[in-house]
């Protein structure tokens, strides 16, 4: 069946800086049918070579010269058109319809848009009678900032469309070495047994960026770290590396096991925020060895920096999973902006046997740790103990590290969002995100911004270009535990 993709919002930052580029991927992959249109929808006016242009320009930097193929981009080109029109107007969408779209066609229409006016379009796009059974919609975040505000989001989208039209992208979970968890766990037998409160101390979930806020401070100051990627990546991730095996890999199985691991999460009271969280703020330093302004001290001619701020850059959480398989393993969560590099991981670090049968003069004998690395560099890596080689008496060991690297196991030429695309065309939900789980996510997360404001629990600062506030050390100090595998 032939599709036509329409981009609502369709010459702003997002499609130009990531939707295009990665539809490219997919014309590049030759995973884009041949009768695949695409429709760039904004207010204006500009002519199809102009929008070509526009989006010629972006793209060219963005997959960069060892991606890039003039002959795969005059195939993609041919498949883009440029709309005129405001969607939130009834009219204009009609003329859309009546110009371009064949009725016959699936239709996917992307809201790259603010989440205030998802009613509006929706309203719109069901009056001019583009919502047809087969009619798919793409949104994503931020829906909401709040159990609350994503109800009604999710309210004005499900008066138009129903939950099995609707895909929310989580862009991380496009990325391969997200997938790969799935398969890590689900397709390798000898980790199934192991993976439980039994085997397992404790968790660590770490996704660290060296970019600051920049320009995007006047968002980012009503978000924060916690509802900018705890919400949403860091979750999804905990949920792919907790969740039981589904049935199967349909999205039914798959997104009803992440809701449960979501439900199961143990709500932070108010009287446990300062011990079991830590929030802080970049204040000016070096990374990368450039000098660097804190977080107040951004600037910008398109908004007023508040220099009070107390919105968090960083965060970090012991979070604890209430059911059979995980009570009482902590799993420790930490995200933030310019701090010393940019690297995100899991690391499962296995408990310990009680008794040592190697001399402690000769060796320190550490427990297993699965480190399972995402960015930059994707792979598996496993530390165990080994015999140190030699005449020493004895069986002296020590760790050692078993890699696996996906980058030398097959090329990637294509980003998150190609995947996304993918499978939205494909018409395949397991990769996007229900309403329960968003809302499932919210709720954990308003509990602990309710016990920050009820305790007045303020930001620490933490020099960009550090590996974060010191308060972040001592949550796992106390445990008698630290953060693992720093490099
Ligand atoms: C986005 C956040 O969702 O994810 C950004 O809004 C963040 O603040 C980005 O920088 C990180 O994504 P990635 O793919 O670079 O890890």
């Amino acid at each position: 069946m032939k599709t036509d993709l329409l981009i609502i919002g369709g010459d702003g930052d997002l499609a130009l800086r990531k939707l295009y580029p990665s539809l490219y991927y997919l014309e590049l992959n030759n995973c884009m049918p041949a009768d695949t249109r695409i429709f760039g929808m904004a207010r204006t006016g500009q002519t199809r070579e102009e929008f070509h242009n526009k989006i010629y320009t972006w793209l060219k930097k963005s997959v960069g010269d060892a991606l890039f193929s003039e002959e795969k981009w005059q195939s993609f080109a041919s498949k883009i058109w440029f709309a005129q029109g405001d969607a939130t107007k009834e009219d204009d969408l009609a003329s859309a319809k009546s110009e371009y779209f064949d009725n016959d066609n699936h239709l996917v229409i992307y809201l790259a848009i603010p989440p205030m006016i998802f009613g509006k379009v929706c309203g719109s796009v069901d009056k001019c009678g583009l919502n047809k059974p087969t009619t798919r919609l793409v949104v994503e975040k931020p829906l909401g900032d709040s159990r609350e505000s994503f109800l009604a989001i999710n309210d004005e989208l499900a008066r138009t469309f129903s939950e099995e039209q609707i895909f929310r992208i989580d862009h991380y979970l496009g990325k391969e070495s997200v997938q790969n968890l799935i398969a890590l766990r689900f397709a390798n037998d000898i980790f199934e047994p192991l993976w439980n409160s039994r085997y397992i101390d404790h968790i660590q979930i770490t996704v660290t960026e060296t970019v600051g806020v920049g320009n995007r401070w006047a968002f980012y100051d009503q978000t924060g770290a916690t509802r900018d990627m705890v919400q949403n990546h860091l979750l999804q991730v905990l949920c792919l590396m907790a969740m039981e095996p589904p049935a199967c890999l349909n999205a039914e199985s798959v997104r009803a096991e992440k809701l449960k691991v979501l439900n199961a999460l143990r709500l932070i009271p108010a009287s446990e925020v300062q011990d079991l969280t830590v929030r802080g703020q970049y204040s000016s330093g070096y990374v990368d060895g450039v000098e660097v302004p804190g977080y107040t001290g951004e600037t910008s001619d398109k908004y007023e920096v508040d220099p009070n701020s107390q919105t968090e850059t960083y965060v970090a959480i012991k979070a604890e999973i209430q059911n059979w398989r995980w009570s009482g393993v902590p799993i420790y969560l930490r995200t933030g902006k310019r701090l010393n590099k940019r690297h995100s991981e899991i690391v499962i670090q296995f408990k310990q046997s009680n008794h040592q049968i190697f001399e402690k003069d000769h060796s320190e004998h550490r427990a297993n740790q699965l480190i399972i690395q995402l960015q930059p560099d994707a792979g598996v890596s496993l530390r165990m103990m080994h015999k140190i080689p030699g005449l020493d008496a004895g069986i002296p060991v020590e760790d050692g590290v078993l890699n696996f690297s996906f980058d030398e196991n097959g090329k990637v030429t294509h980003d998150a969002y190609s995947r996304l695309f993918f499978d939205v065309l494909r018409n395949d939900q397991t990769l996007f995100v229900s309403a329960a789980e968003v809302e499932a996510a919210w709720r954990w997360v308003d509990q602990i911004f309710a016990g920050w404001k009820e305790t007045s629990m303020s930001v620490q600062e933490y020099p960009a270009g550090s590996r974060g506030p010191a308060l972040a050390e001592e949550l796992l100090e106390r445990d008698g535990r630290k953060w693992l595998n720093e490099g």
